[in-house]
């Protein structure tokens, strides 16, 4: 087998030059016409993007889609024309007008963010990075996307999109997280020098329309013949996700005793996972450990004998429990539960894990009781 192409050797200085003026001229025929942009036909006779319109943009875009985003944008900008409209504003109406847009701590940064520029900038955004970034509810990628588009800084934007485009490109192999610092390498490298704002924006609208995480549009895109993950065949195995974390397994057991036609049941103390609920006696697993395994950990003294093995996964471990079964010719002396006849097992508040302990020791227990119930 041929040696793999390390990303480094793939995407030297020439390839990023070239992907930079490719990007930009596909752009210039294929962008989307968005109502916070500024064609690039309308950049030639001088008009630039409006800061106000990109930040407030850029901040309505965070966990959001286009689409959703576009009226709510119309709106706002009819209602707030600047941004000394906006810090002018009164709190409640803009929360009105954000609802249905979702995390609305969003809502609360815009108007305070709009007062620090109102009222520390002279009504005017800063024009750099580090500037930007100083700003309330203004992160990283907000800071790199409004300096680049509404100031032209040569500044590397780096998205879910972004991402997905030059892990591609690279065939990043690193999985993320960990390869975010590999990937905006790359895209600083091919900042576009003389259209900073239109290469970051055509990155965006590429990963949107044509490099899209399933089915990629491989054969119409622009720099198909500068991509190491199209070259080796597979473009939607980028960007690679991290492994999901194994759920650890915990072990205990479960006790369940029968006294004629009703086994014995307990109530879960009221906090904590199942807090509440019904259960056959078991011993003490949690999430962080292990019960004990041996029927001297019972609640009373029986003729224990092992009956199964039930498997049930919670959502950040998975249990296993060796359930145990006994007849008792005599009740125990316990006062802290109850004598469940199997008739009406179905009135209790059993959790899932707890009808599987019970079906272990008696088959078709807890399904019987569901038919009859039906019937
Ligand atoms: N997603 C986030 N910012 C965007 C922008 N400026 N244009 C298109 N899609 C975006």
């Amino acid at each position: 087998m041929a040696t793999p192409i390390a990303t480094h050797d793939w995407f030297d200085d020439a390839r990023a030059q070239r992907v930079s003026s490719l990007l930009v001229d596909w752009y210039d025929r294929h962008h989307r016409d968005l109502p916070w942009r500024v064609p690039p036909r309308d950049q030639a006779s001088g008009l630039r993007s409006d800061p106000y319109r990109v930040w407030l943009s850029e901040i309505m875009l965070q966990q959001t889609t286009v689409e959703a985003v576009k009226p709510y944008f119309g709106r706002f900008v009819m209602k707030w024309p600047t941004v000394s409209d906006l810090a002018a504003s009164d709190s409640d109406d803009i929360m009105k007008a954000w609802a249905g847009l979702g995390y609305y701590s969003r809502a609360r940064n815009l108007k305070i963010c709009a007062e620090v520029v109102e009222k520390e900038y002279g009504g005017r955004f800063p024009d750099t990075e580090s500037g930007l970034l100083a700003l309330p509810g203004i992160g990283p990628y907000t800071a790199a996307a409004i300096a680049a588009i509404a100031f032209d800084r040569p500044a590397a934007v780096v998205d879910g999109n972004v991402e997905r485009v030059f892990s591609r490109l690279g065939a990043i192999a690193t999985p993320l997280p960990k390869a975010k610092s590999e990937i905006k390498a790359l895209v600083a490298k091919a900042v576009n020098l003389n259209r900073p704002g239109d290469f970051a924006q055509a990155t965006m609208d590429l990963g949107a329309t044509i490099c899209t995480p399933r089915r990629p549009k491989c054969l119409m895109c622009p720099v198909n013949n500068e991509c190491l993950a199209l070259r080796q065949g597979d473009p939607e195995h980028y960007p690679v996700k991290p492994a999901k974390a194994e759920k650890p397994l915990r072990r205990g057991a479960a006790f369940v005793a029968i006294h004629g036609d009703a086994i014995f049941l307990r109530k879960r103390t009221a906090k904590g996972l199942l807090g509440g609920m019904a259960e056959v006696p078991s011993t003490n697993w949690s999430s962080r450990a292990d019960g004990e395994l041996i029927p001297a950990a019972a609640p009373f003294a029986a003729n224990w004998s092992k009956t199964g093995e039930i498997r049930h996964v919670f959502t950040h471990f998975q249990l296993e429990l060796v359930i145990f079964r006994a007849e008792l010719a005599k009740k125990p002396d316990v006062s802290d539960g109850w004598w469940a006849p199997l008739e009406f097992i179905h009135t209790e508040a059993l959790p899932t894990v707890m009808k599987k302990a019970i079906e272990a020791a008696i088959p078709g227990a807890t399904k019987l009781q569901r038919k009859a119930k039906l019937s």
